[in-house]
């Protein structure tokens, strides 16, 4: 027995019985509901897409009530604390952890490939000194298309893991070339005997001494923030990633799109806007003013809400706590304790209580990323890079799904019904 929604058209009487399964039905279903034989038939209208279900996926299982986030049915609390980055990339994009010959592969592939085209210097340099490290992210991105003309072979199984094996290695290049180029710094190339986020800060932080050695309190915190940053379901940045390759683009120019949209404030762009907040509150003291300008609708507290969860972010937990650890390296940093105010007078106040208003990933996570030594400006590559394996996890799995196709939303039109051309001399000023 199917489980049916039986609706009833008032304007026309009719009786329809429309099919549901894992608790959706197909809007397609809607279609047949019409009031004149040649309507088109009756769409769902759902902006920003709150409603609405773009895909089915086996990847990533969000409660946003209970505060639950799970990659591949694996808690992130378990994978945060006994898992590594490069792992939990082989789980999000095969579905399974990888065994001890499967992951000494997979990290062979990647580690060799992350070194970029020699070019990839001349057109960094063409960047104004003071460019946003996102906008040369997102451009250099896309221009690993043009080094990588077979990537657009998406079909072929092969030429997928060549280029998954290249766009994980060479984020972390990408990024600390154009962290290097925001300081003004030279060029540093790969360390294949270090760690994913060992080579990275190698690439970032290595001066003129001979061999850098990363602190290894640091090297480990910048692995499990990269897993708690990997995937979000279908997240903003997501969407576009999928939207992008739904057209067969290649999966370069589809991770450029979806890191563009990452890098907007509402999104991965947010963990720079609360360094920027924090800093401009000042002092613990001026939280209350702050926090009344917020209910009185003037800022945002960025960092604070989501869209799924509705619930504190399990993520913000997790890097609460990576804080403290490294503190002890890098020494406190003051802005902690102006977030801390700002957590505890908005879980009490009703403002944030009845929108169900808490911390989410990017709450805290500025506040380490600056004591890392980052300048501001830098954060969201940080989210960019270990999230280019939940959007190239999600890209594949659209591309092997056999109801996908191209993605091309309807729209409400509410415009102009047919009119003539009006002649220059004859229009007015309200046209
Ligand atoms: C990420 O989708 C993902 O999974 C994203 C992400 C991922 O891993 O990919 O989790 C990463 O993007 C985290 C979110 C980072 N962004 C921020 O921290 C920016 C600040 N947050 C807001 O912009 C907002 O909360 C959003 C964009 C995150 C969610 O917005 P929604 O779901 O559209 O919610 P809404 O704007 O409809 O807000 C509901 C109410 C509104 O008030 P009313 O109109 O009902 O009076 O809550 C208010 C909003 O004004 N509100 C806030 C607020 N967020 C929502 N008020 C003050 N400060 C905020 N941060």
């Amino acid at each position: 027995m199917t489980d049916t929604l039986s609706i009833t058209d008032s304007r026309t009487g009719g009786q329809y019985d429309i099919p549901i399964s894992d608790g959706t039905i197909n809007t397609m279903d809607l279609r047949q509901i019409k009031v004149l034989d040649d309507d088109f038939g009756m769409m769902g209208y759902d902006p920003a897409f709150k409603n609405t279900a773009s895909c089915q996926s086996r990847i990533t299982f969000i409660d946003g009530d209970k505060g639950i986030l799970r990659y591949r049915g694996y808690p992130i609390e378990q994978l945060a604390e006994k898992s590594s980055y490069l792992e939990v990339a082989y789980l999000l994009i095969h579905g399974e952890l990888p065994t001890r010959a499967q992951s000494e592969e997979w990290v062979h592939g990647i580690t060799h490939h992350t070194m970029l085209h020699e070019n990839t210097k001349k057109f960094m340099d063409g960047f104004h000194h003071d460019a946003h490290p996102m906008g040369m992210l997102v451009s250099t991105v896309a221009a690993l298309s043009t080094f990588y003309p077979d990537s657009k072979a998406i079909q072929d199984e092969d030429a997928r893991r060549l280029q998954m094996y290249r766009l994980i290695g060479k984020m972390p290049s990408i990024a600390a070339y154009a962290y290097r180029r925001r300081m003004g710094f030279p060029y540093v190339y790969p360390d294949n005997e270090l760690s994913y986020s060992g080579s990275f800060l190698n690439m970032l932080f290595k001066m003129t001494e001979l061999k850098y050695k990363p602190n290894p309190v640091l090297e480990k915190a910048l692995d499990v923030l990269f897993i708690l940053h990997a995937d979000h379901e279908q997240n903003c940045s997501t969407s576009v990633m999928r939207g992008i390759g739904s057209s067969q683009a290649d999966p370069f120019v589809a991770t450029a799109g979806a890191a563009a949209a990452l890098y907007g404030p509402l999104h991965g762009g947010a963990n720079e806007q609360v360094l920027r907040m924090l800093n401009e509150i000042g002092s613990k003291d001026k939280v209350p003013d702050f926090i009344q300008r917020v209910k009185a609708g003037d800022v945002l507290l960025m960092g604070f809400g989501h869209r799924v969860y509705k619930n504190y972010d399990p993520r913000a937990k997790i890097i609460k706590e990576i804080a403290e650890q490294v503190f002890e390296v890098t020494g406190r940093n003051e802005l902690l304790d102006i977030a801390l105010e700002l957590e505890r007078i908005a879980l009490e106040d009703d403002y944030f209580v009845d929108r169900k208003l808490y911390p989410n990933v990017d709450f805290y996570s500025g506040i380490i990323y600056q004591a890392m030594g980052f300048p501001t400006d830098a954060f969201t590559m940080l989210f960019a890079i270990p999230r280019a394996s939940g959007w190239i996890a999600q890209w594949q799995e659209m591309i092997l799904d056999p109801e996908q196709k191209i993605a091309r939303p309807r729209q409400v039109y509410l415009g102009h019904d047919k009119r003539d051309f009006v002649p220059e001399d004859r229009r007015g000023e309200d046209g």
